[in-house]
């Protein structure tokens, strides 16, 4: 059986005051939650300061990005085992955002994919297509691209440890999130790929986490689904309730 993963990925939001206030509040509602895997992913300069406040809790830290160098020459840049002695645990690859707004290319992903494994990171690596690749039909060779450049090279092994998170285009940020449905038919495909490229122990190892605005509403909904392995959660997990409830699979009971 596969853990599921839902991780808050707050982009660029919340200073590290505002970071420690959120994770102290975060930890105590979702400590009875045992059978999720829980992570939040602030920005860089709150990696130190999130760690410390969460230790000895269920509630792990990520990165949002990293570069693939070990250190170098490379402004503005931060390495795998800087964010892990920082305390991070896993790091967040090849977002959308990334993508298209900071021009990553599949062949960046790679090498960040490998680079968060050498240095002991877990990858979150980002898949999905754009709006207009989904209006033009293009999803499913989109992600099978991103899929097959994102994890050459990476052994059964590797590919079992990591996640994959799955964020269609248009229901990022926008409020209109892909059916559970659509959700689940583009993560069996995925999940199709990973066996068919790795082989079936990555395949049925490899947790598939599905983002674009999910809600405490939806979130049970979406989860349920076989092949909907957690979730990557950007403006709901703003608020620690909220991401709380998300965690909890929607159920606000399980949240005190
Ligand atoms: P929203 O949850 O705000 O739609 O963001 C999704 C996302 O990009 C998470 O990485």
């Amino acid at each position: 059986m596969r853990t599921p993963l839902v991780a808050a990925n707050w982009k660029m939001y919340k200073t590290v005051r505002e970071t420690v206030v959120y994770i102290k509040e975060f930890r105590s509602l979702v400590k009875d939650v045992d059978d999720v895997e829980i992570v939040v992913a602030p920005p860089f300069v709150s990696i130190a300061a999130a760690a410390e406040a969460a230790r000895a809790s269920n509630v792990a830290i990520a990165g949002q990005d990293l570069y693939w160098e070990k250190e170098g020459a490379f402004t503005g840049e931060v390495s795998a085992g800087m964010l892990r002695e920082a305390g991070a645990g896993l790091v967040i690859v090849g977002h959308s955002e990334r993508r298209a707004k900071f021009a990553e290319t599949d062949r960046d992903v790679n090498r960040k994919v490998k680079a968060a494994i050498d240095g002991g990171l877990v990858p979150i690596m980002c898949v999905g297509e754009t709006l207009e690749e989904r209006e033009s039909g293009q999803t499913l060779a989109v992600l099978d691209r991103q899929i097959s450049a994102g994890l050459e090279g990476r052994t059964v092994d590797q590919v079992s440890s990591i996640a994959i998170a799955d964020e269609p285009g248009g229901a990022r940020g926008t409020g209109r999130t892909a059916t559970a449905a659509q959700a689940q038919e583009a993560h069996a495909h995925i999940r199709g790929r990973v066996r068919e490229w790795v082989g079936s122990a990555a395949a049925d190892a490899v947790r598939i986490m599905y983002g674009g605005s999910v809600k405490p509403a939806n979130a049970r909904e979406l989860m349920s689904r076989p092949d909907v392995d957690g979730a990557l959660v950007g403006g709901a997990s703003l608020d620690p309730r909220a991401f709380a409830e998300i965690v909890a699979g929607g159920r606000p009971g399980a949240v005190k």
